[in-house]
This record gives C-alpha cells, structure tokens and sequence, in this order.
C-alpha cells in the first residue's frame, strides 16, 4: 500500500481530516472553501427533491451529510469509501435522518445499474488504483437522466505538470490531464459535460443520457 492510502486508514488522519486537512490542503490545492465545494456540489448534481445519491469514497461524510440535508421525500445520500477509520468519523460525526455509510471498493460497486439519480466523488479519483474503472462504476450506476460530478487533480501540460506528476506518482497520487474525465464520459454517452480547473484541481460534470440503457 502507498504512502497516500496508508494516510487515508489512519485514525490520525480520519480525527483531523474534515475540519483541518481538507480545508487546507484544498484550499492551497484549488483556491476553493470547502463551502464554495459543497454549495457547487449541490447545484451541480441538481439535488433539491428525493433524489438517491452516491458520495463515493466519502471520507468521513464531510460532503455525504451536507447533500443529504438538500434532499426530500425519499431522498437518500449513502456515502461508500474503504476505510474503516474514515467510516468510523462518519457515523459519529456525519450521522443524519437521510445518510448511511457503507464500506467498499470504488471499483466494484455493490449496486444495481442505475440506482441512484446523482453520484459524486470528491478529492479521491488520484488515490483509487484503477480510477478509470471506478469512474465506469459511477456511470454504471446512475439512472438515465441522473447527474454525475467529480473534483480530482490536474496537472498542467508543461514541463511544470510533467515534473508535478513525477513528485506526486512518488507518494501514491495521480495527476490528470485536462481531456481524462471530459473524454470518458463523452465515449459513455453523457452529455452537458461541463469542466472547470481552479489552479492544480478540476471540477467535471455531466448528464446521463435519460433515453441510456442503465448501464
Ligand atoms: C481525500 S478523501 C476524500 C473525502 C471526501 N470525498 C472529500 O472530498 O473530502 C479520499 C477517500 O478516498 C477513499 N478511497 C481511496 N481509494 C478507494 C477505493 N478504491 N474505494 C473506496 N474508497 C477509496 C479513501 O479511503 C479516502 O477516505
């Protein structure tokens, strides 16, 4: 296990991660509060309604809860992420009416096709080993017409970015370049696909076509 998946199943970590290393670490990272993230978060995935969402590796739920608290009716918010320690921050820290917490792996996803309207994962793409199957995962399971939305990094395409990737592959993290996400999910036929970069991070949104086969 690298060094940056070993941090995520730290205790140490988990405690101090939503109110201390998130807020720093992003804000350097994209120039973005962690409120600016979850407002967006919200607009972007259109909740409002009894929408069914996935936080994918929600960390200790530090974006599942506030989602959930977005929803009505029959609205649910199930945040899935594989450590224990993070999951353990959860369920004290992020418990609410509408959120369950569940432990997996990003890259085989527990869920039938299509069922949930918006899935999301924030700040985790650039440490899950196969990222590209974790994001087919996210599609795989989002109902036609449901909306999809990432934040992961960005590398720049200079000299500066190449060198960026290189220190960051060293700690076990992944670096994307500005046509990753965008070209995926225009080849699984989503569309609105929407991209924003703040500084070394990019914000990706998109729709799944409604007349789609689920998966
Ligand atoms: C930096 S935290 C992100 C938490 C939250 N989404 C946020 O934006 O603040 C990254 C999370 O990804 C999780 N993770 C990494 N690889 C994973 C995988 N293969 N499956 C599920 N979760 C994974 C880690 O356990 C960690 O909790």
């Amino acid at each position: 296990m690298n060094l940056a998946r070993r941090a995520m199943n730290a205790p140490a970590l988990a405690a101090v991660y939503e109110h201390a290393w998130r807020p720093a670490l992003f804000y350097l990272a994209s120039g973005r509060t962690t409120g600016e993230d979850r407002r967006d978060a919200v607009e972007t995935l259109r909740l409002g309604g009894p929408e069914r969402v996935l936080d994918l590796a929600c960390g200790p739920g530090n974006f599942t809860r506030h989602l959930s608290e977005h929803l009505t009716g029959d609205g649910y918010a199930v945040g899935l992420d594989y450590s224990a320690p993070m999951l353990a921050r959860a369920a004290t820290d992020n418990a609410g009416p509408r959120v369950g917490y569940l432990r997996g792996d990003a890259r085989m996803l527990p869920f039938a096709d299509g069922t949930f309207d918006a899935v999301c994962c924030f700040g985790a793409l650039y440490l899950i080993p196969d990222p590209i199957a974790a994001t087919r995962e996210m599609i795989r399971v989002l109902a036609p017409g449901g909306r999809i939305a990432i934040t992961t990094s960005y590398r720049e395409p200079t000299l500066f970015g190449r060198a960026a990737t290189v220190a960051a592959g060293l700690s076990g993290l992944r670096l994307f370049d500005r046509d990753t996400f965008p070209v995926l999910f225009a080849t699984a036929g989503l569309t609105e696909i929407d991209q924003r970069v703040h500084r070394f991070m990019q914000y990706v949104e998109a729709t799944k076509n409604p007349t789609s086969a689920t998966s």
